[in-house]
């Protein structure tokens, strides 16, 4: 795929994985559209990536409609088109532990970007795109938590990712449907350990969504806690180079492939052995089986 002088959109790209996806993107000679809710973050991202080419922050909650429809009309009124839509934004729900325990404050927050803050991404530039006529890209950032199997501590997140990648599923059949030039895509980021930002994702916790019982955060919830299970459980635990995920994720389109990222083959066996479970009416196994 031609990735030089295309414009490219990524929501969540001041920080994590998004930003790798940001330097994937400049490094190819994408012009980049840096989308984010953290300013300072925003700012910083900016200021360091570009020197490696044209980019420039927009704040976004795409939580809200109605920003991320004032990012659509910024986009489409300066940069004249978008050609790379990521929807990358996410955030967890807050700590996990047992599914019973979350609160509906605790759904509220995390289906409203990682849900509906895909859905109104896609539903906002998908029209623009395909109105556009021109080749385009669509992807989602789901993740192997729901959008394969479950994480069951991290129940919430896990039902908010396997709505992510059943929603692109359904746009992907969609456009291939109507013979669109535009394409939909899940990416699962993975090949190891993911030292990001979602750690800590309460810090862009709205307020009138905090928890109404604050309790201690659940066992497995940090970074050295997830680290040490993932060898607990004989799973690839090595720090993952984002930049290195981000040029993963650009050749996987080269390729074609509707799944983006390291994990796919990975999967294989886990999802036979959950078909299997499922045609015998058994509990399927979970992602950390
Ligand atoms: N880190 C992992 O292990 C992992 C694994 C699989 C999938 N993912 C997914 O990857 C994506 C990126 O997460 P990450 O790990 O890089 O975390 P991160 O916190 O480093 O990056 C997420 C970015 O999204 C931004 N953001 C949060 N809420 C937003 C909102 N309402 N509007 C706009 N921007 C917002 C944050 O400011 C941040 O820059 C998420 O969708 C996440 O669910 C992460």
């Amino acid at each position: 795929m031609d990735i030089e002088g295309k414009v490219a959109v990524v929501t969540g790209g001041a920080g994590g994985i998004g930003r790798g996806l940001v330097h994937a993107l400049l490094a190819r000679g994408a012009h980049v559209v840096v989308a984010d809710v953290e300013a300072a973050a925003l700012t910083s991202a900016i200021d360091e990536l570009a020197p490696l080419g044209t980019t420039r922050g927009v704040l976004v909650d795409v939580a809200d409609e109605d920003s991320v429809v004032a990012l659509a009309d910024d986009v489409y009124a300066t940069e004249g088109r978008c050609d790379l839509l990521f929807a990358n934004a996410g955030v967890t729900s807050g700590g996990g532990g047992l599914p019973w325990e979350q609160e509906v404050n605790d759904w509220r927050w995390c289906f409203s970007v990682n849900v509906l803050g895909v859905a109104a991404t896609v539903l906002t530039f998908l029209p623009r795109m395909l109105g556009a006529g021109i080749p385009g890209e669509v992807v989602a950032t789901s993740s192997g938590d729901g959008g394969v199997a479950p994480v069951p501590y991290a129940s919430v997140y896990a039902a908010s990712k396997a709505a992510v990648s059943c929603f692109i599923e359904s746009v992907a059949h969609q456009l291939r449907q109507i013979e669109a030039p535009v394409n939909a895509h899940v990416f699962y980021p993975g090949g190891g350990l993911l030292d990001t930002g979602l750690w800590t994702a309460a810090r862009n916790r709205p307020a009138e969504l905090e928890r109404v019982r604050p309790r201690p955060p659940a066992p497995g919830t940090t970074f050295a806690e997830f680290k040490a299970q993932l060898e607990a459980a004989g799973l690839p635990a090595k720090i993952v180079d984002l930049n290195w995920l981000g040029m993963k994720v650009l050749e996987d389109l080269d390729e074609g492939r509707y799944i983006l990222g390291p994990d796919a083959g990975r999967f294989g066996s886990l999802l036979h052995a959950r078909a299997d479970a499922i045609a015998k009416s058994e509990l399927p196994p979970t992602l950390l089986h």
